[in-house]
């Protein structure tokens, strides 16, 4: 392969930029060059990419969300758009096209490949961490400490008053960055979509740690949690142990920023990983992280499965740990 293809597809995540980068100079250091679309599958179905060679993607392994843009197009659901941007693609020279995002984006792609015959890669990158075949996204590790940055500056406000706080993180449906927040920022409960009826257990446990004497309480609510959001959990919680309360919703602050370190390795790796397996002619594979290495998986075996469930043993251990 002479030239490939790259875009960020769905929710932006620090650390897309790490990928964009390894998967440029990886491309460039081995004579072949690179088109990045512009906005996702929205720049692919329009023809709509910029070049990236190595000085375009100078600069930018520390910073958050994405230069080329993301989107989560619907014109690409229709099979007659993919034909028309694949022929297009190939008469724009490229051979391939890697894809940064989370299962909905390899979704796109996989029909790419199977109905098109375009060869694709993806790399997972969603701060959710709800990736099959993945130990982690892209992006997750950045969000859960921009959460924890937040409710340790909480907590100070949480001691000094006695006011218990509601702490909204994203996850319209996995608790991946609820459960790792709560524990490592010492939360007093937390509440995830995929554990129901969890709110009269919490207000319980709450009642007894008040009466212990505890000052300081912070509730961890991922945004999808059955019971609504820390809006609706604050209330009812507030109201049956007549205590004060406040909310505060972290919303899109998590997924922007700095990338960790963490992140910016495992882009690297994946971005540079990609790359090598398109140039090498292997199609079709997601270069998933596990047990700590970058490995290639059949994006086949990605898509077929649910999204992976969290680890619900952290729900246990924050409130093992309350105090
Ligand atoms: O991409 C993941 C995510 O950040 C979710 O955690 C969140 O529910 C959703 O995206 C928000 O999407 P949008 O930015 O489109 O409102």
């Amino acid at each position: 392969m002479k030239r490939l293809g790259i875009l960020t597809s769905g929710g932006d995540g620090p650390g897309m930029n790490a990928a964009l980068r390894a998967a440029v100079r990886t491309v460039t250091s081995r004579g072949a060059t690179m088109a990045g679309y512009i906005d996702g599958f929205a720049g692919f179905v329009e023809a709509n990419f910029v070049e990236l060679d190595d000085r375009a993607v100078g600069n930018i392994i520390q910073r958050g969300g994405t230069i080329i843009g993301t989107s989560r197009s619907q014109a690409f659901l229709d099979p007659q758009v993919r034909e028309r941007a694949a022929t297009q693609m190939r008469s724009d020279g490229i051979d391939g096209l890697i894809i940064v995002g989370g299962d909905g984006s390899f979704r796109g792609a996989l029909a790419l490949q199977d109905e098109c015959g375009v060869p694709v890669a993806g790399i997972p990158g969603t701060i959710d961490n709800d990736v099959w075949g993945s130990d982690e996204t892209i992006g997750f590790d950045t969000a859960v400490n921009t959460a924890l940055l937040a409710i340790d500056q909480i907590r100070d406000t949480s001691v000094s008053t006695g006011m218990m706080f509601f702490v909204e993180v994203m996850g319209r449906t996995s608790g991946a960055i609820a459960l790792h927040t709560a524990v490592a920022g010492g939360a007093a409960g937390v509440l995830v979509p995929e554990a129901t009826d969890q709110t009269g257990r919490l207000v319980e446990q709450l009642r007894a740690s008040i009466s212990r004497g505890k000052r300081s309480h912070i509730i961890v609510v991922a945004e999808g949690d059955e019971a609504g959001g820390a809006f609706s959990v604050g209330a009812a919680v507030g109201k049956a142990l007549n205590h004060p309360y406040r909310v505060v919703v972290l919303g899109h602050i998590q997924r922007g920023g700095r990338p960790t370190m963490r992140d910016r390795l495992v882009a690297s790796e994946a971005g540079a990983m990609a790359a090598g397996a398109l140039l090498e002619g292997r199609t079709g594979v997601m270069i998933g992280r596990q047990g700590g290495r970058s490995v290639e998986v059949p994006l086949s075996e990605v898509v077929s499965h649910q999204h992976p469930q969290p680890n619900l043993a952290l729900l246990q251990l924050a409130q093992q740990l309350s105090g």
